[in-house]
């Protein structure tokens, strides 16, 4: 594991921006893992910034989005797919064909799910960008007696609901189901590159690097990656 903690949050958004364009300097037609969250959002300006300063560009580029609400209109505010047209694709110049994420909508969500993995299987994720939950969970693994390898939809843990409530009006629009990349697609990326800010993500990160695997926390099965790099804000680092 490759473990950096930052003093400003700044410097981790530069850093983390700066592993996608050396990704991209190296590989223009590189396959990038997306995720949502507040966690991310910085590292969206950074790369936005850059590609209006000409200084990246994802022209050949591919994205798989880990995750999507069941049930939210496309076009509602807090659905990943808006997510990430705000946040990032209509800001840099990824083609619309490139861009992928589960549909939350789907008629058969089974369906989708086996979509989507057949789609994956196409490629091979270069990097991977996590969040993490303060149940330790990764995309919408949620700590559980098994976790499962591909695309499927699960229930959200009340916890979970409530971190997200944050961004609905009330916790009761918060949808109670989700479509999620499974374990074994996300520990197929080369790269994953975990990313946490926040003094009240400090022990759950602490305890998914450096305390047993078990899927009672999805995100400890990231220290057998070989090619994990973490990324701290100084609160979130601070057991380290
Ligand atoms: C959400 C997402 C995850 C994200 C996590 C943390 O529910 N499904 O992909 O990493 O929770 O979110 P945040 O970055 O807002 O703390």
């Amino acid at each position: 594991m490759n473990l950096h903690i930052f003093r400003t949050n700044d410097d981790l958004n530069e850093a983390a921006a700066g592993l996608f364009a050396s990704q991209l300097r190296v590989k223009p037609a590189s396959v990038f893992g997306l995720a949502t969250g507040s966690t991310p959002i910085g590292i969206y300006d950074k790369l936005a910034e850059w590609h209006s300063a000409g200084r990246v560009s994802f022209a050949r580029a591919y994205s798989f989005n880990l995750d999507e609400y069941v049930g939210l209109p496309h076009h509602h505010p807090e659905s990943y797919l808006r997510f990430m047209e705000e946040k990032l694709f209509s800001r840099i110049d990824m083609p619309e064909s490139h861009r992928h994420i589960p549909d939350g909508n789907a008629e058969s969500l089974d369906e989708e799910c086996r979509r989507y993995d057949e789609l994956m299987e196409d490629y091979q994720t270069d990097i991977q960008l996590l969040g993490l939950g303060h149940n330790g969970h990764i995309g919408f693994n949620e700590p559980d007696k098994s976790l499962r390898s591909g695309t499927h939809v699960v229930e959200l843990k009340e916890d979970t609901r409530r971190a997200n409530a944050r961004f609905f009006p009330s916790l009761e629009e918060v949808p109670t189901s989700a479509v999620t990349m499974g374990i074994a697609t996300i520990m197929k990326a080369k790269t994953i590159l975990l990313v946490v800010r926040g003094a009240d993500k400090a022990e759950i990160v602490h305890r998914a690097l450096t305390g047993p695997i078990t899927t009672d926390c999805p995100a400890s099965l990231l220290q057998v990656h070989p090619s994990l790099v973490v990324m701290l804000d100084s609160e979130a680092g601070r057991l380290f």
